[in-house]
């Protein structure tokens, strides 16, 4: 499975702010988008284009479009959002398809509390946004969602990622790309990711 850990210098800046323990809720709103939006610019190299002419100030003009049919943004409730802006920053066209997951408390399994997923999934690619890829399993029910609704192109764009949740992510689904801001060390038994950035959903909402 494809992981690419996006050394750029932005996104390790804006990550180090990130972590620091007195961010303010502005601030970590502002940089998840920001990073959010970089990472999308990753994940969209491969996307193909096709030739369209046009009318140009000097007549006509051979120019490239994406081919197709556009992505679906799959932002995960609730942390997913925060995320959200950030790439619709470079793909303002973009369906949105909402997807919320909770563990269940005896199985620990995910299971979907809502979902809205636009139609047409068998010819578009989705981008799943998440800020945490900690165990996995939330991101494997996405994807479990999206492949039976009919997609055949999965990416998933997340801020932070741990080795457990990759390993996971590995023998379930790997032909999912997977963009990371940081790989960081391990989760915790409370299965937080260490160092990480803490409740990533409480610093977005404030809810901490
Ligand atoms: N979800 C979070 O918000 N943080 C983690 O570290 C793991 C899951």
């Amino acid at each position: 499975m494809p992981v690419h850990e996006i050394r750029h210098p932005l996104v390790r800046h804006k990550l180090g702010l990130m972590r620091r323990a007195d961010i303010s809720t502005k601030s970590f709103r502002e940089l998840a988008s920001e990073i959010a939006c970089l990472l999308t610019y990753e994940a969209t190299q491969d996307l193909e284009t096709e030739a369209d002419t046009v009318h140009g100030w000097a007549g006509p003009v051979t120019v490239e479009r994406i081919k197709g049919k556009m992505i679906t943004l799959v932002p995960i409730l609730r942390a997913g959002i925060g995320m959200l802006d950030g790439v619709l920053e470079l793909i303002p066209g973009a369906k949105v398809s909402v997807v919320g997951l909770q563990r269940d408390e005896i199985t620990h399994q995910p299971s979907a509390y809502y979902n809205k997923i636009v139609g047409g999934m068998h010819e578009r690619t989705a981008l799943i946004l998440d800020p945490m890829l900690a165990t996995g399993g939330s991101l494997v029910a996405c994807c479990d969602m999206l492949k039976t609704a009919g997609c055949k192109r999965i990416k998933g764009l997340f801020l932070v990622a741990a080795p457990e949740g990759l390993a996971v992510m590995n023998a379930r689904h790997p032909d999912v790309d997977l963009y990371v801001a940081s790989i960081d060390e391990r989760l915790n038994d409370d299965a937080y990711i260490l160092p990480g950035l803490g409740d990533a959903g409480d610093k977005i909402f404030g809810t901490r």
